[in-house]
């Protein structure tokens, strides 16, 4: 017999093999690569992540705060969970030696010239595993002009990344008519659950969050939206995650600051530390101060 093979206690007859459920809110059933690549999104410690959204040239070009993502953002990556940009970027600016894990923007075509809902699933699944993402993102227009395009995009993703085992985030985008409130926000949110997104990107609310998160089976992460005073866009990340949001995937607020890497170190500690956003401001400034 061969030597791994002897009888005796290593077997551990009396006690039962433990299965637990997965730490993220409606993910128990999914496939394992998918929950791997889950992981590595949200801490399992917390269920939480701080994702650094820098893929906004995708429709309105060298935005403000990304003209040299190379000189502006590189120092930030480290202190993010997560990265989310274009292939673009990923392939001509960012290291293939950077550890985070990365969500690639998979969607796109029209410019802010043009009508935005007009957009189209941008690139192949085959691309995503070669680039070794953990999720595709991939924008929802409820309510816009090409919305059931929209939706029929995201669930072609969702389906193309239960072939291979990744994730999609779904980001639902608002349109300058739509209102952006807790019922609206219900709606899309729950909308992208349903039809398969295994995570949703969100705006906050200051009335009635707590129902977005409830209603929606899924983990929620909120976009930073327009560029706020620094105290005021801690409270909003401190609210979102009191009221139940997963995280952040926040942009503008990080990289049009006046201390990018005060305002990353300032919103990990909210997220992943639970500090008021007092303190994170506080932080933001000693940061600040030191001319970072
Ligand atoms: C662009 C996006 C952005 O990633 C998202 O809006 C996050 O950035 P910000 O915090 O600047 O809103 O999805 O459509």
């Amino acid at each position: 017999m061969p030597e791994a093979d002897h009888e005796g206690k290593t077997y551990y007859t009396d006690v039962p093999q433990q299965g637990k459920l997965f730490f993220l809110k409606g993910s128990n059933e999914l496939d394992w690569g998918m929950k791997n690549r889950l992981s590595r999104i949200f801490n399992p410690g917390d269920g939480r992540t701080v994702m650094l959204a820098i893929d906004h040239g995708y429709f309105q070009g060298p935005t403000s705060g990304l003209e040299r993502i190379d000189v502006s953002i590189m120092p930030l990556v480290p202190e993010a969970d997560v990265l989310m940009c274009t292939r673009g970027i990923l392939r001509t600016v960012v290291p293939p030696s950077v550890t985070i894990p990365v969500v690639m923007r998979a969607s796109g075509g029209p410019s802010i010239l043009k009508e935005l809902s007009d957009e189209e699933i941008a690139m192949a699944m085959e691309d995503c595993i070669r680039l070794g993402v953990c999720a595709t993102a991939i924008q929802v227009f409820i309510g816009g002009e090409f919305e059931s395009r929209s939706v029929v995009n995201m669930t072609r993703l969702v389906d193309a990344g239960l072939r291979y085992g990744i994730p999609t985030l779904a980001v639902t985008a608002v349109g300058k008519e739509l209102v952006r409130n807790a019922q609206y926000f219900r709606l899309a949110t729950r909308m992208c659950a349903e039809l398969g997104a295994q995570y949703v990107k969100t705006y906050y609310v200051e009335e009635g969050f707590e129902t977005v998160t409830a209603s929606c089976p899924v983990p929620i992460v909120i976009a930073g939206g327009k560029k706020q005073p620094e105290l005021d866009a801690l409270k909003m990340a401190w609210n979102a995650i009191d009221q139940g949001a997963a995280g952040v995937d926040m942009g503008r607020n990080i990289f049009q600051s006046d201390s990018p890497m005060g305002m990353m170190k300032a919103i990990k500690a909210i997220v992943h530390g639970n500090e008021t956003p007092e303190k994170a401001y506080d932080l933001y400034q000693t940061i600040k101060n030191k001319g970072n």
